[in-house]
């Protein structure tokens, strides 16, 4: 399979890419990749990676930011931060990366548990992941040439253990191994409109 990894350099990409690398013709595209990168906050930017790389049988996107702060502080503005960053640019990716995908390809988006299970300051985060689930539900129903879409959804994951435990009170640390498989059950199985949550 030809897979392309969005985000493939970062704390759960570099992870998934090296399953993958294993296995497939992988091709891993970050912001900074030096061969062919990519801004997911630029349409002209996806339309172009695109372009460079050709038809593919799998897109795998790991990538998107949003704003983490208390309500009150939030300002308008830092809402559009991950509605155009993780919410539009993985949209934008399922738009235009599904003109590449060869007859029984597939798409997998990134989420998070905020979308279920939020914590403190995770308004705008949670929100952007409730409006991916929705809208990947939607579009199972409608990609053509027997493609599918699905979207891995982990708890905070074990690389990033320093960086969240303080934030996930209570919370389950997935182990590497998990997050990696919710990838493997969405590009080499059959499932189509899932939300794969990794909670656990
Ligand atoms: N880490 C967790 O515990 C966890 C848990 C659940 C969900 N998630 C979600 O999973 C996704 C990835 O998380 P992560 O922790 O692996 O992130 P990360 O370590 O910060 O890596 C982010 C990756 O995305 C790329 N990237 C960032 N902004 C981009 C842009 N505008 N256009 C194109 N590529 C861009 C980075 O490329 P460069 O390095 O070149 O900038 C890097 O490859 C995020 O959406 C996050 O919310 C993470």
């Amino acid at each position: 399979m030809k897979i392309l990894i969005i985000g493939g350099t970062g704390t759960i990409g570099r992870k998934v890419s090296a399953h993958f690398i294993a296995t497939d013709e992988v091709i891993v595209v970050g912001r900074t990749t030096p061969t062919i990168s990519v801004d997911i906050t630029n349409i002209n930017s996806i339309k172009e990676m695109f372009k460079k790389i050709g038809k593919i049988d799998a897109i795998i996107s790991i990538v998107g930011e949003a704003k983490w702060a208390p309500l009150n502080d939030l300002t308008e503005e830092d809402f559009y931060i991950g509605i155009k960053s993780k919410l539009m640019g993985q949209v934008n990716i399922v738009r235009i990366g599904k003109e590449y995908l060869n007859k029984n390809g597939s798409i997998t988006l990134t989420t998070g548990v905020l979308a279920d299970d939020p914590v403190y300051m995770t308004t705008a985060a949670a929100m952007v992941n409730g409006g991916i689930h929705s809208f990947v539900l939607a579009t199972a129903l409608e990609l053509e040439n027997d493609c599918r879409i699905n979207v891995v959804s982990p708890d905070f994951v074990e690389d990033a253990y320093e960086k969240y435990k303080d934030f996930f009170p209570g919370h389950n640390c997935i182990p590497m191994r998990k997050v990696i498989n919710a990838y493997v059950r969405s590009v080499k199985g059959r499932v189509n409109g899932e939300i794969i949550r990794v909670y656990e």
